[in-house]
């Protein structure tokens, strides 16, 4: 079900970045919404070894789980970003659910416009063509942060990293990549 999901957000995602190759004019989302199972949220937090002294960011936060499940494992503080209405209002609801509001608060801003160097982890779960035009942007943060992305790859850099996860939720293995900040360009060998 969930592959279907992927599949067709995939398709629609094309469709949406290659009608408008640079940052969508009326801030329309440049991906569709498509849930990361809650168990391969742990799984990212886990290998970006998220603790209490951390900043996580999630590009594109959904209903905002990945920062709501850092703040209740780990403690630690984060900040959810989308340009959903709908997603961010799902996203205080659960940071209401889950009384994680002195850690967690969510805003509404274009991926594309955020200055990363105060965060020390980063979560995506967006498309490989999304995923490098962030490269100027993850530059800029401090050495040893860490950025993880659910199921999609960041072309020309190495991950220090990569898992593949089976999901008991949905019964397919995800892939998981992590990389390290200063970033490591790829060799062509
Ligand atoms: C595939 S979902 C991932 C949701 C969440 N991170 C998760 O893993 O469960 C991608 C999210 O990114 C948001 N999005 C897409 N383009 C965006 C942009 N340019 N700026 C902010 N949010 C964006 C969408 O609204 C959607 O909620």
């Amino acid at each position: 079900m969930l592959r279907i999901a992927l599949t067709g957000c995939v398709i629609i995602a094309s469709f949406l970045t290659a009608a408008t190759p640079s940052v969508a004019a009326d801030n329309s989302p440049d991906v569709v919404y498509v849930p990361t199972p809650n168990d391969v949220v742990a799984k990212m937090l886990q290998m970006a070894k998220v603790k209490k002294t951390d900043l996580v960011y999630d590009l594109g936060c959904g209903d905002g789980r990945i920062v709501v499940t850092a703040a209740r494992k780990f403690g630690a503080k984060g900040v959810g970003f989308d340009i959903n209405p709908q997603r961010l209002k799902e996203s205080n609801e659960n940071i209401k659910k889950y009384n994680v509001g002195k850690l967690v608060k969510v805003e509404n801003k274009n991926i594309f416009d955020l200055d990363l160097s105060k965060a020390s982890v980063i979560t995506l779960y967006l498309l490989p063509k999304l995923n490098v035009r962030l490269i100027p942007q993850i530059e800029k943060m401090k050495p040893g942060s860490r950025i993880v992305s659910h199921n999609y790859d960041m072309e020309g850099i190495k991950p220090t990293e990569t898992v593949q996860f089976k999901s008991r939720e949905d019964n397919i293995t995800h892939t998981i990549y992590l990389w390290t900040v200063p970033l490591e360009r790829e060799t062509s060998e």
